[in-house]
Formats: structure tokens, C-alpha cells, sequence
């Protein structure tokens, strides 16, 4: 099977190269995604079997004084990858997040919950979802949260420079979700491709988190155990750190039917933060 993949650089790209090494990876320099026409001609020249979206706008902050640029990114392109996936008649595996929900109450979000975005980033991704669903592609939408892995920019790379140097660090203990390792969403993308190839009926907006859920406090103390670190980490809230997108309070994910669809069941964070750790230079 020919998969073609947009994103080259990041990290859900990154591991899905070493999962599916024979696959096209497209970078910035070759489909700029502020551009949809010129990435739609792409997956209508390439012709691929199926393909994968793993590039994004991510900078949430940037976005609310950007949200024209991250929409183009986030909604018109995923959107023209979308129609070409429906001319070509191929399935089309697309990344979405957590923060298209409001975060208000304790529950688990399903897929079928209704929406709320809070912030520009959360917009731009809802636009993106809404547009693969209009398109008429096969299409699996997976929305997912704190994404983290050996590479780019996260929150146990910044979490293990701050505590190189620092014994306390005061962490934000009222937002309630959980870690996704890179490398297990790569594993789901690559069989939601394979489903969507067999079972077409399958189509439709997913969950995946790893598990269990915790705070982005609980998150540090694991980093710091795992890593050997004597930083203390002390509870505070989101309002003690004012940031220009609104966060939400509850990104806890219902993953069950992803599990249902695909046989993928929640990871556990705690072994993929292990695998991380070995990975990452000492
Ligand atoms: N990271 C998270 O915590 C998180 C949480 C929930 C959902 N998600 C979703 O998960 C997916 C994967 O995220 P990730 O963590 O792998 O993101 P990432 O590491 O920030 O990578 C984003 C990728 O998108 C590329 N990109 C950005 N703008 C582009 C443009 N105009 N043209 C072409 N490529 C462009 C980047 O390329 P350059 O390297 O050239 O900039 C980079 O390769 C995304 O859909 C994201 O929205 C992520």
C-alpha cells in the first residue's frame, strides 16, 4: 500500500517514520499547508492508497492573534486533503484535539458529546474536523491530548530542563487529562489506515489518550520520579499562570470506542514516558 503522509518534522511524523519507513513524507518546503490547492494537487498527483495528515498549526498561544493563518492550516487545508481523498476514493487519517470541548464538568468527553472550543486553536481544529466530515472521504478524525515523545517541543522536555536546575517548580494541578505518546497514536494511525481500507463503514470521529488520567502536576512528579530528580513539584491553579488561549479545565478523553473500531486500547503514559526517557540523551 502507498501511504502518503503530510508532515515530516513533528513528532507524530517522526514516529510514524519509524513505524511505516516506506511511506512519503511531505514537509513544509514540499506542501506548504498554507496553501490547500497546492497540497490537494498533491495527493491527486501522487495518486497514494491512503493518506495520513500529521501536520498541524500547534502553537495555541500564536493562534489567538493568528487565527486566520492557524484556520488556513487547521480547517481549509485538512479540508482540501479531504476532497481529494473522496475524488481518489481513499481514506484519509486526520489528527484533531481535546480542546475542541468546552472543559467544563468531570466526565469523559465521547466523540458524540457537542463541541465548545474555547480558544482560536480549538476553532481553527473544529473547522478542520467539520470540513473531512463534509468532504465525502473514508475518514477517521482522532482527537487526542498532550502529545509528547523523544522529539520537538513538549511537555517532558521542558518539564526535565526545568528541573536540571530548579528543586521546586509549582505546576498547574487543575487541568484534568492525560499523555499520548507520539508513538502509540502513530500505532493507531497506521490501523485506523488499515480498518478504513477493509471497513469503510468504520468512518467517523475517535478518542485516544494514553492512560490513567492525571494533572499536569501528577504529569511532572511522574517525569521527575522516572527521571531521577529530586525537583518537588507544588500544586497551583490555571489562574496562577494567565496564558493568551483559554486552557480547559477537563480534556479527559472516553476512549472506548476507538478501542471498539480499531482494537487499540488507552496506553499507559507511564511506560511511554520510560521509553521516552531512555531515548532522550543523558
Ligand atoms: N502536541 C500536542 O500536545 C497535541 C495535543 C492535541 C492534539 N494534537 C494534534 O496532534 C497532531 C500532531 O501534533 P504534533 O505534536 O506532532 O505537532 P508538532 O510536533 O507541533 O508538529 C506539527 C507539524 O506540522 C508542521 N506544520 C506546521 N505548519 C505547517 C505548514 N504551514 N505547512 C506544512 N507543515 C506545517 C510542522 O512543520 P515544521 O517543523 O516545519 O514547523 C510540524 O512538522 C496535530 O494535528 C495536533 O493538532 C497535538
Amino acid at each position: 500500500m502507498s501511504l502518503l503522509v503530510f508532515g515530516k518534522t513533528g513528532q507524530l511524523a517522526l514516529e510514524l517514520q519509524r513505524l511505516a519507513p516506506d511511506a512519503t513524507y511531505l514537509g513544509r518546503d514540499q506542501a506548504d499547508q498554507t496553501n490547500p490547492d497546492a497540497c490537494a494537487a498533491l495527493i491527486r498527483k501522487l495518486n497514494p492508497d491512503a493518506v495520513i495528515n500529521a501536520a498541524a498549526w500547534t502553537d495555541v498561544d500564536g493562534a489567538e492573534t493568528q487565527e486566520d493563518a492557524a484556520t488556513r492550516v487547521n480547517a481549509e487545508t485538512p479540508g482540501a486533503l479531504a476532497k481529494a481523498c473522496a475524488e481518489l476514493g481513499i481514506p484519509l487519517v486526520h489528527v484533531s484535539t481535546d480542546y475542541v470541548f468546552d472543559g467544563t464538568g468531570e466526565k469523559l468527553w465521547k466523540p458524540s458529546d457537542p463541541t465548545g472550543p474555547q480558544n482560536a486553536y480549538g476553532r481553527s481544529k473544529l473547522k478542520g474536523e467539520q470540513a473531512i466530515a463534509a468532504s465525502g472521504a473514508v475518514h477517521a478524525i482522532i482527537r487526542t491530548s498532550w502529545v509528547v515523545s523523544a522529539h520537538g517541543k513538549n511537555f517532558v522536555k521542558t518539564m526535565l530542563a526545568l528541573g536540571a536546575t530548579r528543586d521546586k517548580l509549582t505546576i498547574v494541578a487543575d487541568q484534568h487529562g492525560a499523555p499520548t505518546p507520539a508513538r502509540d497514536l502513530a500505532a493507531l494511525c497506521v490501523r485506523a489506515i488499515e480498518v478504513l481500507k477493509t471497513e469503510p463503514n468504520k468512518a467517523g470521529t475517535y478518542h485516544f489518550a494514553g492512560q490513567p488520567d492525571t494533572t499536569w502536576a501528577g504529569f511532572a512528579r511522574e517525569i521527575f520520579a522516572q527521571a531521577g530528580l529530586k525537583t518537588t513539584v507544588e500544586d497551583v491553579s490555571t489562574s496562577a499562570f494567565p496564558r493568551p488561549a483559554k486552557r480547559p479545565a477537563n480534556s479527559r478523553l472516553d476512549c472506548t470506542a476507538t478501542e471498539a473500531a480499531f482494537g487499540i486500547k488507552r496506553p499507559d503514559w507511564r511506560k511511554g514516558l520510560a521509553d521516552i526517557l531512555k531515548e532522550l540523551p543523558k
